[in-house]
């Protein structure tokens, strides 16, 4: 993969996060890793620096590792890996070695591990985390909708500290 300068992306951020084929990523070598489908997110600018934002439910497993070190990834898969995809994202990694069942590849990194089958990787590190709270919503619709069962996302912004480019 080829290193790029964010400036240089031209993509439609709505439909690469919401769309494509994305899989959140973190853990290192060390305290182990594990990887998941996400869809929702944002990618923009905030303080200064490009950073994306992503949304991630206590009950998920990858979040013990993003809460551990300080970095996670996010790796676009071309199309041919949809059914991949779609495992990583109905299957736990705390029963499911998701990497040994789908036969994607773990890509030690240094500090941070991404989808080896990847067009495109955002290295991010952690700025900021909030959990969405519903005292925050003007319109209660999408509280109800989605947190009736609690499991209440917790919000990640990270810095876009590399891109990587197939
Ligand atoms: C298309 C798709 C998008 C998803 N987006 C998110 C998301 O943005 N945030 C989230 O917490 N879970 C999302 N999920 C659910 C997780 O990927 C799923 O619960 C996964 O099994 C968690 O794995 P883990 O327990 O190994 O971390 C999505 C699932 C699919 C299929």
């Amino acid at each position: 993969m080829e290193k790029i300068d964010y400036k240089d992306l031209s993509i439609n951020p709505i439909t690469l996060i919401g769309r494509r084929h994305m899989l959140l990523t973190a853990g290192n070598k060390e305290i182990g890793y594990n990887t998941m489908t996400i869809s929702w997110g944002q990618m923009g600018e905030l303080w200064d620096k490009p950073v994306m934002t992503i949304y991630v439910r206590p009950s998920r497993y990858t979040k013990t590792f993003i809460d551990k070190q300080d970095y996670f990834t996010l790796s676009v898969l071309p199309e041919e890996y949809r059914r991949q995809v779609a495992y990583c994202g109905t299957v736990s990694g705390m029963r499911q070695n998701k990497f040994a069942e789908t036969g994607l590849t773990p890509v030690v990194d240094g500090n941070s591990v991404y989808v080896g089958e990847a067009e495109l990787v955002f290295k991010c590190k952690k700025l900021y985390q909030q959990p969405i709270e519903k005292k925050g919503f003007f319109d209660l619709d999408p509280f109800d909708e989605n947190y009736s069962h609690g499991d209440i996302h917790v919000m990640y912004v990270g810095e876009i500290v590399e891109v990587l480019k197939k």
